[in-house]
């Protein structure tokens, strides 16, 4: 698999989002863009066709938790919008992982990228501990929730960018790694905490970097991009 950027489009509307995406018009190449929550319900899925109709790839970023016969169906649903990612919550049981996987098969045996969130970055241990009544520390419980997404038959996850190196241990190198958490050097942090610049992230052996508001907030979105891709992908 390629590296790439992905843009986290994480606008309130249509409107703010067609604005951002004007100023890539004469890129010779499209990003892939991030669809979240925000996003998705604010507009539904109109969004996504609007979006891939411009030529853009899609990761619909709806981390999905129920029972497995509801995001089975959820899925099917998803795999007709034609996006090019999308994904679960581990934390759904490698049961309910493997009905995302079949709802997201088309007939013709095709489907989208399928990935899932191990632990969110916004956890901590401590949380985990004493909320969750999860003993185990927070790197185990992100490989074990690594290597359950694998057997369900699942591309990879979302981890922090830190933890890419070992997910790839533990699952192998083919298996995906989506990696929120980055900053450029001489960016500003934010909310995110266990963050890396964009050229760490490829030598630790992220695949995919989900980089927000140090592009879609960058006084020139297009340089910011541009700077990631030649740190990441080089
Ligand atoms: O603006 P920023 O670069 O922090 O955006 C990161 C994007 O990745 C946001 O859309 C955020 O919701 C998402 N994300 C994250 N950490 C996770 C999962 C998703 O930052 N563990």
């Amino acid at each position: 698999m390629k590296r790439d950027v992905i843009i986290a489009c994480d606008f309130k509307s249509a409107g703010d989002t067609f604005r951002f995406l004007d100023l890539f018009r004469d890129e010779e190449r499209k990003p892939f863009l991030k669809v979240g929550m925000e996003l998705f319900y604010a507009e539904g899925p109109g969004i996504v066709r609007a979006i891939k109709a411009q030529g853009h790839k899609v990761f619909l970023d709806l981390k999905l938790h129920d029972i497995p016969n509801t995001v089975k169906k959820a899925m099917a649903v998803l795999s007709r919008l034609d996006v090019d990612m999308c994904n679960v919550h581990a934390a759904g049981t490698i049961e309910m992982m493997k009905a995302a996987r079949e709802g997201l098969t088309r007939a013709d045996g095709t489907r989208p990228l399928l990935i899932a969130v191990t632990q969110l970055t916004s956890t901590s241990e401590e949380r985990m501990r004493d909320e969750l009544l999860i003993g185990a520390s927070i790197n185990d419980t992100i490989v074990h929730y690594a290597r359950n997404a694998r057997t369900a038959g699942l591309d990879g996850v979302v981890c922090s960018p830190l933890e890419a190196g070992m997910v790839h241990e533990a699952c192998g190198a083919d298996f995906l790694t989506v990696t929120p958490g980055v900053r450029f050097a001489d960016g500003e942090a934010a909310d995110q905490v266990r963050i890396t610049t964009p050229t760490r992230a490829r030598e630790i052996g992220s695949d995919f970097i989900v980089v927000g508001r140090p592009i879609t907030a960058a006084a020139d979105p297009v340089a910011a991009y541009r700077r990631c891709l030649r740190e990441f992908v080089g």
